[in-house]
């Protein structure tokens, strides 16, 4: 009985790999990792507890997660050009709740993107998990971004522990420089969630915010960046031992498969990771003006559409659930989202996608024409998703391979390692 459960078990991740394998996949939070990071996520690493700090574990048996730890603290401060890297959190809604349990009291207040704007529900729920008060970051749509006059009223009035900038939907960088005088003037620390744009940090094409004046940056290593799922935390070294503790008192066992995962990541980033983000970004742009030329209603017109690997399109009457629906039946999987113009979070008028994940597996312009194609026909002229779906799947398993590595192997495969 017990061996036909492992059966049942194998064929449903088989046929899940299968499946996502044959999708154009535009998820703008999501990447495949290479061979080299899945090894590591395999290892005896996995089974293994690293309590503590640096050289000083609570554990037997660690010395060479010493020697890794250590190995991927340096790679990760250079490839980051951070002073402090703590890479503990396992997530980036961890990384959030390790800003707000070090900088905040209950009854402080912190001023943030609300969700129908692009922030992350995280913000909320690390607020009310702490006591804050989230005051919203006023937003123009007309420049898709943060409104920077408001924003510098709402911070003087409210006089928040934490400016925190970065959101879910980025399509433009944000107004790090134009804020941090206000927030030094009532004394607030600014942070940056770098969630979704890490890699784009990294590899030089979108921000820099920590050299544009935040202080704190909170992050996911596995949208844009090369993975594997975890969170991180990059700081000013005053920060330092704040965030450590913070850490500290969140998190017992950091799961070091997790950790040699990233330290390989950190290695191809080094080495790749310029070429990879900036095709990244002009990917998207490609995505959306093609899209645009097709009649699809995208966002951020005046503006060239993104500077990210974002791209945002209103949904055909408005509705990004059925858009997002008949798209997946077509083998195209994207995310509903909300736009600032929805009445409520729910209404999710809008789809969003990314071009990370189809970048990584080697797509490029002639791929982003065909893909707008293929949305056009679900979306607009209403085909058969059925129809599209042979064609879109036809295009995706060309591109299975993960580029920008040491080892260019398979993307989407059901590992069995020897
Ligand atoms: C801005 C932002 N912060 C935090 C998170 C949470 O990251 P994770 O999924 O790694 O917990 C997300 C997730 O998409 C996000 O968009």
């Amino acid at each position: 009985m017990s061996e036909r459960d492992i059966e049942t078990i194998k064929e449903i991740v088989k046929e899940h790999t299968e499946w996502r394998g044959s999708c154009i996949n535009l998820i703008a939070s999501e990447n495949v990792v290479s061979r080299r990071v899945k090894e590591m996520l395999v290892s005896d690493l996995g089974n293994r507890y690293g309590i503590g700090f640096l050289h000083n574990r609570f554990y037997s048996g660690t010395k060479y997660i010493d020697e890794l730890e250590n190995y991927t603290t340096e790679l990760a401060k250079n490839v980051f050009a951070a002073e402090h890297v703590n890479y503990v959190p396992i997530s980036g809604t961890m990384a959030n709740l390790v800003l707000f349990n070090a900088l905040t009291a209950p009854g402080d207040v912190v001023t943030a993107l609300s969700v129908i704007d692009g922030g992350h529900a995280s913000f909320r729920e690390c607020s009310k998990i702490h006591g804050v008060s989230l005051v919203p970051m006023p937003f123009s749509m007309e420049d898709m971004n943060i409104d920077v006059g408001e924003a510098k009223r709402v911070i003087a009035r409210v006089k928040p522990k934490i400016v925190l900038l970065g959101a879910s939907e980025i399509l433009f960088p944000h107004p790090v420089r134009e804020l941090r005088g206000i927030a030094d003037e009532v004394g607030a620390i600014v942070a940056y969630d770098a969630a979704h744009v890490l890699g784009l940090i990294a590899g030089g094409v979108f921000q820099d915010p920590l050299g544009e004046g935040a202080e704190i940056v909170t992050g996911s290593t596995h949208k844009t960046f090369f993975g594997p799922q975890g969170g991180i935390i990059l700081c000013k070294g005053k920060y330092a031992k704040l965030i450590d503790n913070a850490v500290w008192q969140l998190v017992n066992n950091h799961h070091i498969h997790r950790v040699a995962g990233l330290s390989v990541a950190l290695a191809e980033f080094r080495a790749f990771g310029r070429d990879y983000a900036k095709k990244v970004v002009s990917n998207a742009k490609k995505l959306a003006e093609e899209l645009y030329n097709c009649g699809v209603d995208v966002l951020g017109v005046d503006k060239g559409f993104t500077m990210s690997h974002q791209v945002i399109f209103r949904a055909p009457n408005g509705n990004g659930d059925g858009a997002a629906k008949r798209l997946e039946e077509a083998n195209i999987v994207t995310t509903k989202t909300p736009l600032p113009s929805d009445k409520t979070e729910e209404e999710c008028s809008g789809v969003r996608l990314g071009t990370q994940e189809i970048t990584r597996t080697g797509m490029g312009e002639e791929e982003m024409s065909k893909i707008a194609r293929l949305i056009k026909r679900v979306l607009l002229d209403r085909e058969d998703p059925s129809k599209v779906r042979e064609e879109a799947t036809k295009l995706a398993r060309c591109f299975r391979t993960v580029k920008y590595s040491f080892d260019e192997g398979p993307a989407y495969e059901f590992l069995e390692f020897s």
